[in-house]
């Protein structure tokens, strides 16, 4: 099987409609490309629950809150699709910025109240660029069911409300974090590490492990769980934490009191480096 890939809309929508007239299952997964085993992880869960399987590779420019971060965002397009291919995934959807923008494109999706938070409080318009182009993608591909790792928790919480908010016919199905051997999520923006600061990077998962550890065993405050994951991190004086938070995985709020099902988000810079990371966590005697 080869992977056919397109660059232009109306390609990609003719290649899709035999898919769609033969009621296949279509499975997306959006992706900004740079494609690491998190990807190859969402994809292959495409595959064993989708009849055809598309990814699309787009650097989505009004989701960057800095030109430096959009400027060095790697672009490997010719490495992706080859993985694509060896995940054998069916149609790999690569536009150009004017393929889905066009000129002076101003309609944007605003993501509500779970985007208030967290990154969407340290990263002005972050969401609103996620919301729409994920809901450009969900109307070029109409896919039955769509792919979104957990590592980007609140991206998640953005897409699922949108598509209850909006009425999207688009399942999400949220597809667990992939991590290196020493804890690390995987992510894209991991190469941009020196070797010192990628030697650092793990204390951030074993920091919310921590947090994760305390509330498993019973407790209730979320200050005292803020306090000493940040005990944890402390210890590695190059990150610069910009937030690490007890949330309300369905709301993505803040809590004060912990009760049952929670989340703990954090991120924090090392060097240039923006990295996040989140586990969930539930008192004793709760389901996660
Ligand atoms: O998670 C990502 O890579 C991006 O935010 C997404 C969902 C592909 C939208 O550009």
């Amino acid at each position: 099987m080869t992977t056919q890939s397109f660059s232009r809309i109306d390609d990609l929508r003719r290649a899709l409609s035999e898919a769609r007239r033969q009621g296949k299952r279509i499975g997306l997964v959006p992706t900004m490309g740079a494609l690491h085993a998190g990807h190859i992880q969402l994809l292959e869960t495409a595959r064993s629950e989708c009849d055809l399987v598309v990814a699309s590779i787009f650097v989505n420019p009004i989701q960057f809150d800095r030109h430096d971060d959009l400027d060095r965002y790697p672009r490997p397009l010719e490495k992706d699709i080859e993985a694509c291919h060896k995940a054998s995934v069916d149609l790999v959807f690569a536009p150009s910025a004017q393929e889905m923008y066009g000129e002076g494109h101003d309609v944007l999706i605003e993501p509500g109240s779970v985007a208030e938070n967290l990154c969407g409080r340290y990263r002005s318009g972050h969401f609103r660029g996620v919301a729409t182009v994920v809901l450009k993608l969900f109307n070029v591909v109409q896919p039955g069911v769509a792919f979104f790792g957990e590592k980007d928790f609140q991206q998640l919480a953005v897409i699922r409300h949108m598509v209850a908010a909006l009425n999207v016919p688009v399942e999400i199905r949220p597809v667990p974090t992939v991590r290196e051997p020493d804890g690390l999520a995987m992510s894209s923006r991991n190469r941009n590490l020196t070797a010192a600061e990628r030697e650092a990077a793990p204390v951030l998962y074993h920091c919310l492990c921590v947090a994760r550890d305390l509330v498993n065993g019973g407790e209730r405050d979320a200050a005292e769980v803020k306090r000493r994951a940040l005990g944890v991190m402390a210890a590695t004086p190059q990150f610069r934490v910009e937030y690490l938070e007890v949330i309300d995985p369905d709301r993505i709020q803040p809590l004060v009191r912990i009760e049952g099902r929670v989340r703990v988000a954090a991120a924090a810079w090392l060097g240039s480096t923006r990295l996040i990371d989140n586990v969930a966590a539930a008192r004793a005697n709760t389901e996660l």
